[in-house]
């Protein structure tokens, strides 16, 4: 049922104000200023012993996890970095004790997950899952986790799923904190934004006529750039795959920093670049890239919490708090990447050559 949508992924993307509600709903400790989650099954003094958080996904949900993992650093102060799952499966890793594991997963069913998963439970390790479809073989299969309560989604590209698991990691990296050393005044600060979330989302989507007139504006390049610094940058990862899946645009991710280092070379005024430019400490280090783009001729557009001068079109984002800022900084570009697919006549809820899920090698 399309509920009046063209597609399911313009549904799904109109959703995500009510699905980032139910991820928050019930959850929320305002008295500890933390959240409960009820089937985490990982009690205080084992979350203390954590000593390092290793994220497994694939796709846009490694890119989650690649989101998730700045979060957990940044709130619990625990060592965390994202892989994708095939590559951690196949490269014999060192399984540690003191790690904890998280699989995440829209599906729950992605082979590459699963198997990652088993070879993990097999060595003895504690791993969590982060899954949206509830009963899923990666559901059961965990000693725990979280759900993520996007709710179905039936475009082959995901949107809401993803929105939801960045804000369900938020979740987790403010439990571990509150256990941990985050105060009680930075819990509360990051509730106040979770709260603001699903209103800001609705702001970004009021701005759809907008973000429809930039897209046929972009539409015709051959290739785009995209490029964020830290937070900003699995935006940019995720952004780049989206506009690749539905619109076949060839589309490439950088950090801000590493274009100096080579990418830089493919500037000109044929290939726009879009840029994560959030109000951050970051800020005038993003703005130094702008103008190294800038300098080669290359269009900008920028998705950013301000007007940035030397963009040559900005989508401006209601601003939350820092952690969470990158949950709203994706959303625009979902918007981009449907409405270049829709200009350029593409199949978008069945991108060609690709399947909703993967449960094979
Ligand atoms: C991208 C996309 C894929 C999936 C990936 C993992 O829009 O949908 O990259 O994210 O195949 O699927 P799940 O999350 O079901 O494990």
């Amino acid at each position: 049922d399309l509920g009046g949508h063209d597609t399911y992924m313009h549904k799904e993307i109109s959703e995500q104000a009510d699905a980032v509600d139910r991820a928050l709903r019930g959850r929320i400790d305002d008295r500890f200023s933390t959240v409960h989650l009820g089937g985490l099954n990982l009690d205080a003094r084992e979350a203390r012993t954590i000593r390092r958080v290793k994220i497994l996904g694939c796709g846009t949900s490694y890119h989650a996890g690649q989101i998730g993992a700045q979060m957990i650093e940044e709130l619990a102060r625990i060592p965390s970095d994202a892989e994708p799952a095939s590559e951690f499966r196949y490269r014999d890793p060192v399984v540690d004790p003191d790690t904890l594991y998280v699989a995440v997963s829209q599906s729950g069913e992605t082979y590459d997950v699963l198997a990652a998963v088993q070879e993990l439970k097999r060595k003895g390790a504690r791993v969590l899952g982060l899954v949206n479809v509830v009963g899923s073989a990666i559901a059961r299969e965990t000693d725990g986790g979280i759900y993520v309560h996007a709710g179905p989604e039936v475009c082959v590209v995901s949107t809401k799923c993803f929105t939801n698991m960045v804000v369900s990691f938020a979740l987790l990296a403010l439990h571990l904190g509150r256990i941990r050393d985050l105060s009680v005044a930075d819990g509360k600060r990051i509730i106040d934004g979770l709260r603001k979330l699903p209103g800001q989302i609705d702001e970004i989507l009021k701005g759809e006529d907008e973000i429809k007139e930039l897209s046929a504006r972009y539409a015709d390049a051959k290739s785009m750039m995209f490029i964020g610094r830290v937070r900003g940058y699995p935006v940019a990862r995720e952004a780049s795959l989206k506009l690749k899946e539905v619109s076949y645009i060839h589309a490439e991710a950088y950090p801000a920093s590493e274009l100096k280092h080579g990418p830089l070379a493919l500037i000109e005024p044929a290939m726009p670049t879009v840029a994560i430019v959030p109000d951050d400490d970051l800020l005038e280090k993003n703005r130094a890239a702008l103008e190294e783009i800038k300098a080669r001729s290359g269009r900008i557009l920028a998705v950013a919490h301000q007007a940035q001068e030397k963009a040559d079109d900005t989508i401006i984002v209601p601003k939350n708090e820092p952690e969470l800022d990158p949950i709203l900084m994706g959303i625009p570009l979902q918007l981009l990447a449907y409405h270049t697919a829709l200009a350029l006549g593409r199949d978008i809820d069945k991108p060609r050559n690709l399947a909703k899920s993967v449960t094979v090698e």
